[in-house]
């Protein structure tokens, strides 16, 4: 019974993607093509955001999960990481009713005591406006960074052992896993990078352990909805294994 059961969930993970993380790269290429400054194209990144949420509202995805700004981008010029920053806040000032009245859940994960007040205080009041959202889990990924998440985390875990309420041979995967940022949403299905880059650039480290990995060239504010429905459809043929042979997964040893 426990065998079926387990069949079963693996059966379901090769059928559908239920969380989708996406690297949003291709905004500053997108802008420079039309001889527009970089913001021009982060702003255009926003509008592609807008319809990629409606898609995966349609498409029943149940989770996704964004890179705005990871901790590398710090290192960019002052001016567009300010310009960056205004633009989240005014466009979750803008965007989070909305997304509230069609029932999208945001979070926000990252290294909040790097970002600006306004910022911050913007991000609790829409995780609060949003917080009994269930049709669509939206994660925006902001002053992000894999390596960063997994320090956090052992720090949380350290911190329980100074206090004499775990012992190190306590540690393991859960326990580490539980205190990674995505803990609650779990890991992706499907990770898709635009831009033509095939790196992961310090996103969710931890996360993507086994996630099927999708490649795009298509610059970010150029994504499409019917892009989108083509990679979650490719998905669905994909057989994921878990380290298991393919026979141990499909139950089928003929
Ligand atoms: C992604 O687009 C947005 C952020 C990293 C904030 P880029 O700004 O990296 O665009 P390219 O890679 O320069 O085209
Ligand atoms: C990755 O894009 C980060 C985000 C999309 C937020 P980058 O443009 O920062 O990545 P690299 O520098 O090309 O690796
Ligand atoms: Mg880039």
């Amino acid at each position: 019974m426990a065998d079926q059961a387990d069949k079963t969930s693996q059966q379901q993970d090769t059928m559908a993607a239920r969380h989708i993380a996406i690297v949003m790269d291709g905004n500053g290429r997108w802008a420079k093509q039309r001889m527009l400054p970089r913001h021009a194209g982060h702003r255009a990144g926003v509008k592609a955001v807008r319809r990629t949420v409606e898609a995966c509202v349609e498409l029943g995805i149940r989770t996704l999960t964004l890179f705005a700004f990871s901790s590398e981008n710090w290192g960019r010029p002052t001016e567009e990481v300010q310009k960056l920053m205004t633009l989240f806040v005014e466009a979750l000032n803008k965007q989070v009713p909305e997304l509230n009245e069609q029932g999208v859940r945001l979070t926000i994960i990252g290294d909040r005591e790097q970002l600006p007040a306004d910022l911050v205080r913007q991000i609790e009041a829409s995780e609060a406006m949003t917080a009994g959202n269930e049709r669509l889990h939206l994660v925006i990924a902001v002053a992000y960074g894999g390596r960063w998440d997994i320090v956090n985390a052992c720090k949380g875990l350290a911190r329980q052992v100074a206090d004499g309420e775990l012992a190190v041979e306590e540690i393991d995967e859960n326990r580490l896993a539980a205190r990674i940022q995505l803990a609650g949403p779990g890991d992706p299905d499907l990770f898709i990078r635009t831009g033509g880059d095939s790196r992961i650039s310090n996103f969710l480290l931890w996360n993507l352990a086994y996630t099927e990995l999708h490649f795009s060239d298509t610059l970010w504010p150029d994504f499409e909805q019917q892009e989108l429905a083509a990679v979650v459809g490719g998905f669905q043929g994909r057989e994921r294994r878990f380290g298991k042979t393919s026979a141990q997964v499909t139950g089928d040893h003929a």
